[in-house]
């Protein structure tokens, strides 16, 4: 990438060789880094070779026309701004390219003054893109911690948290509703621990059938049952060195529950069909959605074993609690899976933010990555492109837009939320949409302007880049 302060390169086609030179000499007086081509086959090869920030081409050239040259070009770079040189008159093809993705036209005899604010605008604009990209990106760095997402104070205590425990040998419980991220924060634990380059191996321990369990956590001796035709290693053996993380815990058999606690207070196990006990060298990351409190006062879960294992307790929070994240974990799955060109829309953020998500991020990310796939427009994911049950539910319930966060509200956002709510009830009706909230259609078209809402279908989207 060119420094910041280098002048903006800009490549232009034309086989018009005194226009091409007019062309050149305005942009070089404007202080601009120009590289010309009299045909669409050079431009591509020097647009491969000198990455401009925008490209000026004419439409009629021999040896490739501006039209297949622009194509070419989005085919390397979906983002890259072109402008079209078209003869007066000949508008319909200009028309013809902005559709196929060029940014503007210019018609010859052309104006200076209009060739020199259509670069300028559009080099702005090719910088603010940029800039948007690094931050969005930036952002994402600065929130996360192997790959854990979230700026909100209640993630910021869990990120701490890690830090402080990861190092240690403390044996950590990790509580929360399912979705919440409890096994990819016993990753991080891991991974992040002095164990790193031991095994990190998870067990579920409602996955496994009952009578399996006990040969899987312990492993056997051959012979010990009828099956068991070799000696078996089992999870805790193999975790020797590394951590072994028990994931929902609560639904652990009662006896095996007591076999845990001595394997934790003796560091030591016995295979079954074995009576001499091996020595192993754990650290136990055991996690639930279950309260287990609770079942401590119904007599479910041993009380010994409770407090063995609930040294340090990380309560990750519900996506309802962290709200203000929701905009950060959408724009990171969007990335995830490989559409960073994809905008998502203010409409379709609010709808996110104003779900309850009872599966929390597990479910965002699943409602991400089918909305992207089933989504209108290449370019962009509107509100239109969610789940049903997600764009219904604020329909239904309008109340959830004024949900406070503990960091305070912007006044400005929740107005243009009100605006976009009663415009989308009203089908973008602005008489009724206007009277819906009280005020006049006026300043309801004022205020559409003010945060640039429109309507939202398809049909009526804009053509603007951006
Ligand atoms: N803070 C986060 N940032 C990024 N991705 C996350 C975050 N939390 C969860 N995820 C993603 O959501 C999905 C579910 O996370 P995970 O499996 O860790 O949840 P869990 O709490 O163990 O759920 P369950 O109780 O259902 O087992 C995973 O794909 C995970 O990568
Ligand atoms: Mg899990």
């Amino acid at each position: 990438m060119s420094p910041a302060t280098s002048a903006a390169k800009i490549l232009l086609a034309d086989d018009d060789e005194s226009l091409r030179k007019v062309i050149e000499f305005n942009l070089e007086q404007e202080g601009y880094d120009v590289v010309t081509a009299s045909n669409g086959k050079e431009a591509l090869k020097l647009f491969e070779a000198h990455a401009p920030d925008l490209v000026i081409t004419d439409i009629k050239m021999p040896d490739m026309d501006g039209i297949e040259l622009l194509g070419e070009i989005r085919r390397r770079d979906i983002e890259k701004l072109v402008i079209v040189v078209t003869a007066f008159g000949a508008v319909e093809t200009a028309i013809e390219a902005m559709k196929l993705g060029a940014y503007d036209y210019i018609t010859k005899p052309f104006n200076r003054d209009e060739l020199k604010l259509i670069v300028r605008k559009a080099l702005e604009l090719q910088k603010l893109r940029t800039r948007t990209r690094r931050l969005e990106a930036e952002l994402i760095d600065r929130f996360s911690f192997e790959n854990i997402i979230g700026a909100s104070a209640a993630m910021g205590k869990v990120f701490e948290i890690i830090r402080r425990v990861a190092p240690s040998e403390a044996t950590i419980l990790i509580k929360g509703e399912s979705g919440t991220g409890k096994e990819l924060v016993a990753r991080a634990i891991h991974y992040n621990s002095p164990r790193s380059k031991g095994n990190y191996v998870a067990v579920n321990c409602s996955a496994i059938p009952e009578n399996l369990l006990e040969s899987e956590l312990f492993g056997h001796k051959r012979g010990a049952f009828t099956g068991a035709v070799a000696d078996k290693m089992g999870k805790f053996a193999l975790s020797s060195g590394g951590t072994i993380f028990l994931d929902e815990v609560a639904d652990l058999r009662f006896d095996l529950q007591a076999k845990l606690l001595r394997v934790l207070q003796e560091k030591e196990i016995e295979r079954v069909g074995d009576p001499r006990p091996i020595k192993v060298d754990i650290r136990v990351i055991a996690a639930t959605n279950k309260d287990l409190e609770a079942m401590l006062a119904e007599g479910k879960f041993r009380e010994d074993l409770y407090h063995r294992i609930n040294v340090i307790p990380l309560t990750l929070p519900s996506l309802r609690e962290r709200t203000d994240d929701i905009p950060l974990l959408a724009h990171h799955f969007k990335n995830k899976f490989g559409e960073a060109d994809c905008r998502i829309e203010p409409d379709a953020l609010a709808a996110l933010r104003s779900y309850p998500w009872p599966g929390n991020v597990r479910e965002l990310e699943n409602a991400i990555e089918r909305s992207l796939l089933l989504r209108k427009t290449p370019e962009r994911l509107t509100a239109d492109d969610l789940p049903d049950n997600i764009r219904g539910h604020r329909e239904l319930h309008p109340e959830s837009l004024f949900h406070i966060p503990e960091e305070g509200i912007k006044l400005e956002e929740v107005e243009k939320q009100l605006l976009l709510y009663s415009l989308q009830k009203h089908d973008w009706n602005q008489t009724r949409a206007a009277k819906f909230l009280g005020i006049t259609r006026q300043a309801l078209i004022y205020r559409m302007d003010k945060y640039g809402l429109k309507d939202g279908k398809p049909d009526a989207g804009d053509r603007s880049p951006e």
